[in-house]
């Protein structure tokens, strides 16, 4: 497939599947609230089932954004194994590597069936430790100098966070004196300004990524820092044009 193709098929499901379902969970998630403190003094007129809705969909969403996240990690880690040829040099690297998705993505599978408070804490924690390490490997666009408008920060943290609310799903429900409830209120909003942010560094981002047949031009303009000096720059002779 078209490597240009494959960049945008993260920023796609990010717009097409995951923002919709945002703005549908958090709408839930203020009616659960609104309901729960009107309860508390009498009667409401928000259905009980907007709980459910909240739940279930929430549900889908760390699905979705785990899922945006390891497809963000799959194409720029193969993109570097291909163009550094790290296949014949490193085939066991690499051979790791596919273990590792697999790891993220069994264990996302087996948080979601897990009951008892242990396995979901072993499982949410191998979940993120697995996506922590593939954010770690080539090819990642970091920006670590700048963490603080990092997408790729952003996004880890906000991945981490809704792996996090699957696990504490059932916390929620039996605490009496609503701990948990609070701890996921603090989180998930700390989770939505990140999703805002999400939104504004990855359209930033996908402005920054050349086409294909534009990047040796770019990585040129980069080298002789022409954003600094005027310059004039000579892509390298190897490059075909289309
Ligand atoms: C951006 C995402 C999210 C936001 C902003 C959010 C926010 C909230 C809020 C404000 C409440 C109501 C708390 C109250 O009763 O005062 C709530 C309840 C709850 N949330 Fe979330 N949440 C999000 C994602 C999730 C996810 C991913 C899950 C798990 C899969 C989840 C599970 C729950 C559960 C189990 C409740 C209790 C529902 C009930 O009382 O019926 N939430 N959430
Ligand atoms: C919930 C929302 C999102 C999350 C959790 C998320 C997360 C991530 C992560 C973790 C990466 C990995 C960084 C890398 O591989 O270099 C990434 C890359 C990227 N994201 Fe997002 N993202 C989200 C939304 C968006 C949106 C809305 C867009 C654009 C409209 C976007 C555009 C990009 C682009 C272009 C890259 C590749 C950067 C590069 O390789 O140079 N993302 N995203």
């Amino acid at each position: 497939m078209n490597k240009d193709l494959l960049v945008l098929l993260h920023p796609f499901f990010a717009v097409v599947v995951v923002f919709p379902l945002i703005g549908v969970v958090v709408n839930r998630a203020w009616q659960v609230r609104q309901r729960r403190l009107q309860t508390l003094q009498g009667k409401s007129k928000i259905p009980p089932v907007v709980g459910q809705d909240h739940v279930q969909l929430g549900r889908w969403l760390t699905g979705a954004v785990v899922g945006i996240v390891l497809v963000a990690l799959a194409v720029d880690i193969s993109g570097s194994i291909l163009d550094n040829q790290v296949w014949s040099k490193e085939p066991f690297k690499v051979a790791l590597i596919g273990l590792i998705f697999a790891v993220a993505i069994s264990s996302l599978v087996l948080l979601y069936q897990a009951k008892p408070a242990l396995w979901r804490g072993i499982f949410a924690t191998l979940t993120g430790i697995a996506l922590v390490v593939l954010g770690c490997q080539d090819g990642i666009y970091r920006k670590t100098d700048q963490w603080y408008i990092s997408h790729y920060y952003y996004g880890m943290i906000a991945a981490l966070l809704m792996i996090f609310s699957l696990a504490i799903v059932q916390n929620i429900y039996q605490d009496r004196k609503n701990r948990w409830r609070s701890v996921h209120i603090a989180v998930s909003c700390l989770a939505l300004l990140l999703f805002l942010g999400q939104g504004i560094t990855g359209t930033r981002d996908l402005l920054e990524v050349p086409l294909s047949w534009q990047e040796p031009y770019v990585q040129k303009l980069y080298e002789q820092q022409c954003e600094m000096k005027p310059c004039t720059i000579q892509a390298p002779a190897v490059h075909k044009a289309p």
